[in-house]
């Protein structure tokens, strides 16, 4: 249905423009600095923009004001703001606030994040957290007491996209354990580290079709792949490094409960028995310490996230190795490759094929309650509630892994062109120009400055012309849109005088139907116009675009 009254749209609109006029050259017009159209954008017509009007816009996009790649805009927030008595900002203010992280703060309100339309998509979410949030089944590890411990009533997601929107919803501050969740982060580690052919010298590539801590080896001897304990345990002892996890969280909460790092050990006899039998078939690397290793597999269980700071891994995984947040390439290409497709295959236990089938998405549980879910080139996103079924993954976090790619054509195997059924919540793909001077003309036509102004932003050409050189100038201009004119006008600075293929002008427009108000700003404006002005500071303001 979309696409079709996309299309139903685009062939009105060309007709309804083809019924009004215009022509000839296009005079440049002085394009505004990015920091201005910004301003405009989110002024909506105000002299001034509150702080709190300002952040609000800013968390609508996504971006949370403590993002590490703001950190310049929020502390000059934090002193202009004590140099004003009504914390409001004014043009010259806001300039001076956002300068430093023009290009990001652009990005977000041009809508060129991956989920451009950010506020729908968390509600989508909410609904699913809520959905899943009635589930009453499963039982929470008890094994040790620090996973007894855990009310079977917490629930929580949060997610965090290759561009580093954020959103949290439930108990998404409360630490927990990643138990088996770290296993694809150290096999990544790994990988990142040794490169895939030394890796798996010592661990194999295939689902064990076996319980994660079965006493068992494949056919060389060798685990069967760094999602079962054997597999972790060795690819443990291929690992030097800490550091990573922080770097992987963006330096969000990574903490580590010695607590449960002793109960593990004590309550370890298996992992021991899994250890002493990879030791007896030689499966870890020359001199390795075993009973040390099984202390680092047990204090790599112990490592504690939130929901929040998880995200983030699970982002750092989605775009390909770079932590969304710091932009820092933590991992190589080639281990976030080979992890999510281990993932895919091994990631959930017993239910990994019925898990790849139905979700169709790499991702990792674990026994404190935790799914690492990755939508690659999209979005990390942790689950985390402690009730598990039979085969040990999260109740509620199957549940709304499930209903996520029910609702959006988030699964590997979803066509991504012909998704009747299903939302993309993604970047609208393909030439955008084509569809631009449409849009640009439908919106003056029917008087919508908060479009024009997205569109202003957007580095579009204010002044394009449609098939009879017309303009929206003209456009506003015929149809009395008095606020629209004044914007292109004053905030564009688009050329007052354009001509249609007639010889028209929005002048003449004004004037023709009887929009006297249009008619007084058309000429005030007209007496300040200074062409050659106009030319120099467009092509400077397209550098600037070209250059993002
Ligand atoms: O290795 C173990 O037995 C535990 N620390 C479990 C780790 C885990 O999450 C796998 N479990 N279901």
């Amino acid at each position: 249905p979309g696409r079709a009254s996309e299309a139903a749209f685009l062939v009105i609109s060309l007709l309804m423009f083809r019924c009004c006029r215009p022509v000839l050259r296009r005079k440049a017009g002085i394009l505004p600095s990015l920091e201005d159209l910004l301003f405009y954008t989110i002024a909506e017509g105000q002299e001034k923009i509150p702080a709190h009007k300002f952040t609000t816009a800013l968390k609508a996009t996504g971006l949370r004001t403590g993002d590490p790649r703001l950190k310049e805009c929020m502390e000059m927030l934090k002193v202009t703001l004590k140099t004003t008595s009504d914390g409001a900002l004014d043009r010259h203010l806001f300039k001076k606030c956002v300068q430093s992280n023009i290009v990001l703060l652009t990005q977000a309100f041009r809508k060129k994040f991956v989920i451009p339309d950010f506020q729908p998509f968390c509600a989508h979410m909410d609904e699913l957290y809520d959905n899943a949030k009635n589930l009453s089944g499963g039982q929470v590890a008890d094994y040790i007491p620090q996973l007894a411990r855990f009310s079977p009533d917490l629930w929580a997601v949060a997610l965090c996209t290759v561009d580093g929107q954020r959103h949290t919803v439930g108990d998404t501050k409360v630490p927990f354990c990643l138990q088996s969740c770290v296993k694809p982060l150290k096999y990544a580690i790994a990988v990142h580290d040794h490169g895939t052919e030394y890796v798996h010298r010592f661990i194999g590539k295939e689902p064990s079709g076996l319980r994660f801590n079965k006493l068992f080896l494949n056919e060389d001897d060798k685990p069967h792949n760094p999602m079962v304990n054997a597999g972790a345990i060795v690819c443990t002892s291929l690992i030097k490094v800490m550091n990573f996890m922080n770097k992987l969280a963006g330096n969000e909460y990574v903490g580590f409960s010695n607590a449960t790092f002793q109960s593990e050990r004590e309550s370890g006899d298996r992992n021991f028995a899994i250890g002493y039998y990879l030791k007896e078939k030689k499966c870890f690397p020359e001199g390795t310490d075993m009973t040390a290793i099984l202390d680092f597999y047990f204090q790599l269980c112990s490592i504690e996230v939130t929901c929040e700071s998880a995200s983030v891994m699970a982002a750092t995984l989605a775009n390909g190795g770079f932590c969304p947040i710091t932009g820092e390439r933590v991992l190589s290409p080639e281990a976030v490759r080979n992890t999510l497709s281990l993932m895919h295959s091994c990631g959930m236990y017993d239910f990994s094929g019925q898990f790849a089938f139905h979700v169709g998405l790499p991702a990792k549980s674990g026994v404190a309650g935790g799914i690492l879910l990755v939508v690659p080139n999209v979005m990390g996103v942790m689950c985390w509630s402690p009730p598990l079924d039979k085969l040990g993954n999260s109740v509620r976090g199957i549940q709304f892994c499930t209903d996520l790619v029910s609702l959006f054509n988030f699964h590997n195997y979803d066509n991504l062109r012909h998704f009747a059924k299903k939302l993309d919540p993604r970047r609208e793909g393909g030439d955008q120009r084509v569809k631009s001077v449409i849009n640009l003309l439908f919106a003056a036509y029917t008087g919508d400055v908060s479009a024009l102004r997205r569109f202003a932003l957007s580095s579009m050409d204010m002044e394009q012309r449609d098939y009879d050189s017309r303009t929206a100038l003209h456009v506003a201009a015929a149809e009395g849109h008095a606020e629209v004119v004044r914007f292109l006008l004053e905030a564009c600075k688009v050329n007052p005088v354009p001509r249609d293929r007639w010889g028209n002008t929005p002048m003449d427009e004004a004037v023709h139907f009887g929009h006297h108000d249009v008619v007084t700003i058309l000429r005030d404006y007209h007496t300040q116009y200074s062409p050659q002005e106009t030319a120099a500071n467009k092509e400077n303001a397209d550098d600037i675009y070209l250059s993002m």
